[in-house]
């Protein structure tokens, strides 16, 4: 299985996570398309033994920042420090852990490394100074930049496209294209005025892009095409900075008073937190391992609409700077939407991840939104469906199959492992199939498929509650106690065999049934997951049970 990504190779893997932008309270569209999937994969690398980090933080500079800032009347560190507080609250709250969280404006690597690619960019020649016309505000006395400047898209006519950016078609453009601009902040019209900015030459990384793109195998077909086309479409170079105090300073002395541009030295975050993470633990040379090593795998996660910045401008990013990896894999995510409407929460559409945790256990939001991830397309949330799946599949197929097994074997076994074994036995006839549900599960998670990997556990409990009702064991611990033990056995080691499958997906709960087994931890160890599908448990052992896990789920009254 060797071709399997991260699954069985010796390669160290960093897994990043796209850093939020420092001005608001994730909704669970966020969480299903990138936070979630990304611990689960972290947490599926480490059951298998493997060496890997997972690395995320705020985004903190750029326009997006500042007009949250001027909205809340708050200075930009006093807004990013604020949402970088909600945005880990509500990460801890759900079970994703960060092997490291920091944020673009207070890591302190991380001015110097956006810099040092910006320099060596532009050493190489591939950065452009160009006296560009502008949109400048009179009444606001400032030049408009980004989403300071709003009108109509000049490539799909969509109404409230940014200056850098339309949300509706995923295009971007320069901001002069605009039809019909004006400002964000005051409405008024525009005048256009030259100020110099500094390009980088995407179209010089065309051809490199290209090729890179189409080589690599195994990608969503969603993300490489998307990137593919883009990039067949003809790359214009790109401005790279702005006429904005607060961000990274453009490292030339011609250029005072502008930033770099948020797009150019986000992505750059991933490297300097690892730098800042390597620094805390005691190894400061430990991030080049991730990053600088042809045996390292990066893989980001991120929603559909970040896929040019981590397809296209990122790689051409670090080809054209030249020491380090390009990127192994970019799973990137469609929409989670909420009764069928995008997330917004201007319009109030939607379901914020604080809100929910606080009604429901983390696993069971985990649950829902890995069962129902939007991969390959755009997925639905509704209250009524988050219970039913919760209730259906939690509840009903692998919460009951663990209370049956358990109850059993405590009322007529002392609540001991009973002797297994024999010939013709429930233990011959599930093993294997605890062992091929194992493997599929390996497979599917190796190939970023949460949902399926997901179904397989469940499935495997579904296979369990089929094997209970087949050994009738209500009737043979009266007419043969012996059968009815190694029945129940067999089933003691489905039920943990699918409590180490559910691990990655339900940290929590799935570590209470694997504790019961009494292997001194909640989580099982590489060893233990290959050994899923032999019989392993002792006769006699004593058992732990956790009690009912998956309560049925009631409707809360108001949403
Ligand atoms: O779309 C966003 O929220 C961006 N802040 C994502 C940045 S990802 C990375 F490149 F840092
Ligand atoms: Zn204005």
């Amino acid at each position: 299985m060797s071709e399997l990504p991260g699954a069985d190779s010796e390669k160290r893997t960093v897994v990043t996570a796209a850093l939020p932008y420092a001005n608001y309270k994730p909704h669970l569209g966020h969480v299903a398309g990138v936070y979630l999937p990304a611990d689960i994969y972290v947490r599926y690398l480490r059951l298998l033994g493997k060496d890997v980090i997972f690395v995320c933080g705020s985004d903190d500079h750029g326009v997006p920042i500042t007009i949250s800032a001027q909205k809340e009347g708050a200075t930009p560190p006093e807004i990013t420090a604020k949402y970088r507080r909600v945005q880990r609250r509500v990460f801890d709250g759900l079970g994703i852990e960060f092997d490291h969280y920091s944020g673009t404006s207070i890591c302190p690597e991380h001015v110097a490394l956006s810099q040092e690619f910006f320099t060596k960019i532009h050493e190489r020649g591939d950065i452009d100074a160009r006296d560009t016309e502008q949109f400048f505000c009179t009444t606001c006395d400032r030049f408009l930049p980004d989403r300071y400047v709003e009108g109509t898209c000049p490539k799909c006519s969509a109404a409230g496209a940014r200056g850098d950016q339309c949300d509706t078609c995923g295009n971007s453009f320069e901001q002069t294209e605009l039809i019909d601009p004006h400002c964000a902040t005051c409405s008024s019209i525009p005048e256009v005025r030259e100020t110099r900015h500094w390009f980088f030459r995407l179209d010089r990384y065309q051809e490199q892009l290209e090729t890179w793109l189409d080589g690599r195998e195994g990608w969503r077909e969603n993300v490489k095409n998307f990137a593919l086309g883009i990039v067949r479409g003809g790359l214009p170079a790109r401005s790279i900075t702005r006429d904005l105090a607060w961000g990274v300073p453009v490292p030339l002395e011609e250029a005072e008073g502008k930033s770099l541009y948020v797009w150019f030295d986000a992505p750059v975050g991933y490297i300097s937190f690892t730098k800042e993470w390597s620094k805390a633990i005691g190894d400061p040379d430990r991030w080049k391992r991730y990053w600088q090593s042809p045996e390292s795998r990066i893989v980001h996660f991120l929603g559909k609409d970040n896929i040019i910045f981590h397809a296209v401008i990122w790689p051409a990013m670090l080809m054209a700077h030249g020491d380090y990896q390009l990127p192994t894999d970019i799973p990137a995510n469609e929409y989670l939407n909420f009764a069928g409407e995008k997330f917004s929460k201007s319009k109030g559409v939607g379901v914020w991840a604080d809100d929910i945790l606080a009604r429901y256990p983390a696993d069971r939001v985990r649950y829902y939104l890995a069962a129902n991830a939007p991969e390959g397309r755009d997925t639905n949330f509704s209250w009524e469906d988050f219970i039913a799946r919760n209730n259906d599949d939690l509840s009903d197929v692998v919460g009951n199959l663990g209370h049956r097994v358990f109850t059993f074997v405590d009322r007529y076994f002392k609540g001991k492992v009973p002797a297994g074994g024999a010939e013709g036995s429930t233990m011959e006839a599930l093993l294997p199939q605890i062992a091929s549900h194992r493997d599929r599960w390996r497979k599917a998670l190796g190939r970023y498929r949460f949902r399926e990997a997901l179904g397989v556990a469940v499935d495997l409990a579904r296979v369990g509650n089929r094997a209970f009702d087949a050994a009738e064991p209500w009737k043979s611990r009266k007419e043969d106690v012996e059968k009815c033990g190694r029945d129940l056995a067999a089933l003691l080691e489905l039920v943990r065999a699918v409590s180490g499958l559910l691990t990655p997906f339900l940290p929590d709960t799935a570590g209470k049934i694997w504790a019961t087994f009494g292997s001194g931890s909640a989580t099982p160890t590489p060893a233990e997951i290959a050994g899923l599908g032999r019989d392993t448990l002792a006769d006699g052992q004593p058992l732990t049970p956790p009690g009912i896990v998956f309560p049925r789920l009631e409707l809360a009254e108001e949403k």
